[in-house]
């Protein structure tokens, strides 16, 4: 059972000014933060393994999980068999709950937006749950993205949706499929993802493949 008090660690996350706000945030919340997702925003995680599951090999490996958090992604995806996953987060407070996770073999503080500390097309896949979103890691990060994963390997990433003034995600990711980086190859674009929060939050699921 959630605690009641979720929701005021949702809104002192979405509240956070800067990075190091969000940072700060999510290192607090982190001994939570699994319980309290237990209560809410659980279609995002649904379907986001949904199109993971349809367009992913499981033997594509290792996997950046782009913003892991407490590592929900590999916890969930290693029982479907995918395995190597390389969590990349602000937070270490999260960092030190997903590498105890099954499924990572590698955990690293580093900030989506920056350079990544990774060589050029290290990754079959490159996925983020819940992490691109106002106050959090913006467009300026898809790039990077792109940049570490292999040529022909997929990116699957959600994507805040309804805000597109604040963010910018759809036109820079359209924008990068004309300058022929990725091209889509599949998405749920627009989904209520966290109807228990007021108002609702809507998510998309992108499904790309780096070219
Ligand atoms: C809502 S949580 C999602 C965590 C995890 N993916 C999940 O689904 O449970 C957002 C995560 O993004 C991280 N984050 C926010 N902005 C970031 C950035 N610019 N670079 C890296 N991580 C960031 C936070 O520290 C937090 O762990």
């Amino acid at each position: 059972m959630s605690d009641p008090d979720w929701k005021n660690r949702v809104n002192r996350v979405v509240d956070a000014s800067d990075a190091d706000a969000v940072r700060r945030e999510y290192d607090d919340w982190a001994p939570s933060y699994d319980a309290d997702h237990l209560g809410f925003g659980g279609s995002l995680l649904t379907h986001f393994v949904g199109m993971f599951c349809r367009h992913v090999p499981r033997d594509a490996a290792p996997i950046l999980d782009a913003g892991a958090g407490t590592g929900r992604m590999g916890s969930t995806l290693s029982p479907h068999g995918y395995d190597n996953f390389v969590g990349i987060d602000l937070s270490q407070g999260m960092l030190d709950i997903a590498n105890d996770k099954p499924g990572y073999i590698a955990v690293h503080k580093m900030r989506l937006g920056d350079r990544l500390d990774f060589e050029n097309e290290s990754f079959a896949v490159a996925a983020s749950i819940a992490s691109f979103a106002p106050g959090h890691a913006g467009r300026e990060a898809f790039d990077e993205l792109i940049r570490v994963t292999k040529r022909g390997g997929l990116l699957v990433l959600s994507l805040r949706a309804g805000c597109e003034a604040e963010t910018g995600f759809d036109a820079r990711r359209n924008e990068l499929e004309r300058l022929g980086h990725w091209a889509l190859i599949d998405e749920l674009p627009d989904f209520v993802s966290h109807p228990e929060v007021d108002p609702p939050l809507r998510y998309g699921i992108h499904v790309y493949r780096r070219l």
